[in-house]
This record gives structure tokens, sequence and C-alpha cells, in this order.
């Protein structure tokens, strides 16, 4: 029996499809990179922005054909996008060939749905409102040298344009000693080269048992394991970021010289509507600890253009912080109303084509600096 697993979104979801793929193992089934010969296919979907969930939609879509062709190859969709409740019973409507609806709360129940499937020929659509971390699957890793790592799951931040805390619920973090016999087990099996940690918001890391256990304490008791490994980690938000974690990027060997470190803004007037609770000053203050503590470190960001109010004026800081800090690399998206946040009901929505306008200034300027460094 095969499976074929489909991954949207964020390294969170990549990462999640392994463990996915870690329960299908167990049940018997191996990978297939071809739909046609899937036994199961999953769809490990994203909500952020609208475009995501539109192409999954197609992907989905698409696979009526195929279903008919072999009614008994089960469908199942999980992940952000069916975590949203009237997006799950949609689909479930739309698409009778669906089998298995489920979203992130209760995806390890996953093995429990596909042999209801099986026994009693069953469409499921079922979604919890919250979860609890669970500890005993096992990834299987696809990610080449690069072994990803969950430190902490969910989101507290709200910034007012992100469905990431209404389908992935509150953070929780895992045990150290958990995170750290990962690491072991992971370092153990000698195929990898680096440890990727993952959160939403990863320094804001808190042992549940051990109160003055930190992020930076995490850094540094994974940096102590034995072995021949580089430590990196995403994402990081600047109101969280300590100055005992910069000071790490000096003294930790292991902790790669890179940094992801999301502005989405550089006028404080839109940062202050998306709640992101940090200045433009105060972000670039962090920047420049972070050059003391290592001048070669590797800056990346994210970018929204067209935040709701977004004026010609909130553009052009943007533009500067850019031109100020000189990334290495930038993702930059077009906002997207998403449903349920508080943006979402925010006046002054920016029409398209300014967005599209925005964003392409701000890839054409991030060409423009990569060309400048690599002269130098
Ligand atoms: N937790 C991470 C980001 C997760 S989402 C952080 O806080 O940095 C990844 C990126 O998607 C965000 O940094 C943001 O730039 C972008 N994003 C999130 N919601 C969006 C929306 N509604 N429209 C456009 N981009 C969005
Ligand atoms: Fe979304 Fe903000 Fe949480 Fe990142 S920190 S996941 S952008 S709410
Ligand atoms: Fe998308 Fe969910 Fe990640 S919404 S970006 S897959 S946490």
């Amino acid at each position: 029996m095969y499976y074929n697993i489909v991954t949207f979104g964020c390294q969170m979801n990549v990462h999640e499809s392994e463990k996915i793929a870690g329960m299908l193992e167990n049940l018997g089934y191996q990978p297939t990179s071809k739909k046609e010969d899937a036994d199961i296919i999953v769809f490990n979907t994203c909500a952020i922005r609208e475009g995501a969930e539109d192409r999954a939609l197609g992907n989905i879509g698409n696979l009526k054909k195929m279903k008919k062709a072999n009614p008994n190859k089960i469908i199942a969709v999980a992940g952000c996008m069916t975590q949203q409740k009237q997006v799950a019973d949609k689909l479930f409507k739309m698409f009778p060939f669906i089998d298995i609806i489920i979203g992130t709360h209760n995806l390890y129940d996953l093995p429990i749905y596909i042999n209801k499937k099986l026994k009693e020929n069953k469409r499921v659509n079922e979604n919890l409102s919250e979860g609890k971390i669970n500890e005993n699957v096992i990834a299987s890793r696809t990610s080449g040298e690069n072994a990803w790592v969950n430190i902490m799951y969910g989101c507290n931040n709200f910034c007012s344009y992100c469905i990431v805390p209404y389908v992935r619920g509150r953070e929780m973090s895992r045990k150290k000693d958990d995170i750290l016999n990962e690491c072991k087990n992971i370092i153990a099996e000698g195929k990898y080269k680096q440890i990727t940690l993952l959160g939403q918001n990863v320094n804001s890391y808190q042992e549940p048992d051990i109160k003055e256990y930190n992020f930076a304490c995490l850094l540094k008791d994974i940096c102590k394991l034995d072995g021949n490994f580089k430590l990196t980690f995403m994402t990081s938000h600047p109101k969280d970021i300590s100055d005992e974690v910069i000071e790490l990027f000096k003294t930790e060997e292991k902790i790669l010289k890179e940094l992801h470190l999301p502005v989405q803004s550089g006028s404080n007037q839109i940062l202050k509507a998306m709640n992101r609770k940090y200045t433009r000053e105060h972000y670039l203050d962090i920047i420049k600890k972070l050059r003391i503590a290592e001048p070669n470190i590797r800056l990346t960001t994210d970018i929204i253009v067209g935040f709701p109010g977004e004026t010609e004026k909130d553009f052009e800081d943007t533009i500067n912080l850019i031109k100020e800090v000189k990334y290495d690399g930038i993702f930059a998206f077009m906002y997207s109303k998403r449903s349920g946040t508080v943006a979402e009901k925010m006046q002054d929505q920016v029409p398209e084509d300014i967005k599209n306008y925005r964003v392409n200034k701000v890839l054409e300027l991030e060409k423009e600096i990569q060309k400048e460094k690599n002269n130098e």
C-alpha cells in the first residue's frame, strides 16, 4: 500500500507532513511520488493567504477523476485550512470524493479515521477546538541533511492580519527533555548536519515545568550535545528576542550565523495597527545588537505590503528600513484578508493594483541589494 502527501504552507506543515508520513508508515503504507499509485493521498493545507487556500482547492478538485477511476483510493485533507470549521464543512459538501477531513488539533487521530473508512466505509469531517502535545509519533524525515524539531506549537500574538492563532491555538512548549532526546536521536542517526528548531515564536519558548528555563537555556543545552552539527531556528518575533539569545550568536559555535526576523512593516503606525508590539526603532536596535554580536550574520525578513490604511508614506518607511538593514533575503507578501481576524474589519483596505505595485518595488529593491552585496 502506498501513500502520497501534498504539503502547503510553512516549515511547521512540512514537518507535520513528516509526522503524517510516520503514522502512515506505521500502518504499513510506503511513500510514492505518483498520486495515481497511492492508496491514500493526504493534503496538508495552509490558510495564511487566500492564494494558499486557492491552490489547495485547485489541487484537491483535480483528484475527482482519479477517485472515479479508483474509488478505493482514500483522500484526506488536514491542516490549517480545514481547522476553520466553515471551510471544512464547505469542502466536505463540495467534494464528495474526500473521505477524511481533519484539523490541526486532531491530526494524530488520522490512523483511527483511516481504519474507520476501511472497515465501515464512513466519511469523516472532524475538528477539535483545542489539542494537546503528542510525543508518540515519530517523524519520517524527508528534508535531506536538515532535521526539523518542533519546540512549541500555536501562537498567542494575534497580529491583526494573521489566521495562525485561530487555526493553531495557544502557545504550548514541549518539555526540554523531550526536545533534547529528539535532538540526541537525530545526531545519533548520523544522517543530519543541521537541526532547525520550529515554532511560530521560538523566542517565547518556556519549559512547562521549570520556571526559569527559557529559549536561551534550550539553545545552550542543545549546543552542549556531542556531535558535529549546526543549529538554527525559526521564527523569531522581534518583541521577544532577548539580549541573551543575541549573545549566543557570538558564543555558541554550533549556532548558524543567520536569523529570520520578520519586520512586516517599517512604519510605526502600521506596526501598531498590525499589533506587532515593537517599533521601527526597537527593531533597528535589535539589528544593531545582532551585528555587534556577529558582524557577518545573515539577516532575512518577511514584509507585508498593502496592510489596511498603508499610505505611500508608510510604504516609504518600509523601503527605507529595508535599505538601512540591507537584508540577505526578503519574503514579500501582499496583504490578504483573512476571515475572523481583526484586520478583516479595518477600513481603508488597499486596492490590489497598489499592493501589486508595492510588492514589486520591494522585490526590485531586494534584487538591487543582492547585486550590491555580490559585487562587494
Ligand atoms: N510566526 C511567524 C510568521 C508566520 S506566517 C512570525 O510571526 O514571524 C509567515 C508570514 O506570512 C508572516 O511573517 C507574514 O509576513 C505573512 N502573513 C501572515 N498573514 C498574512 C496575511 N493575512 N496576508 C499576507 N501575508 C501574511
Ligand atoms: Fe501570526 Fe503574528 Fe503569530 Fe506570527 S506571531 S504566527 S504573524 S499572529
Ligand atoms: Fe500556513 Fe498554518 Fe503554517 S496557516 S503558514 S501552514 S501554521
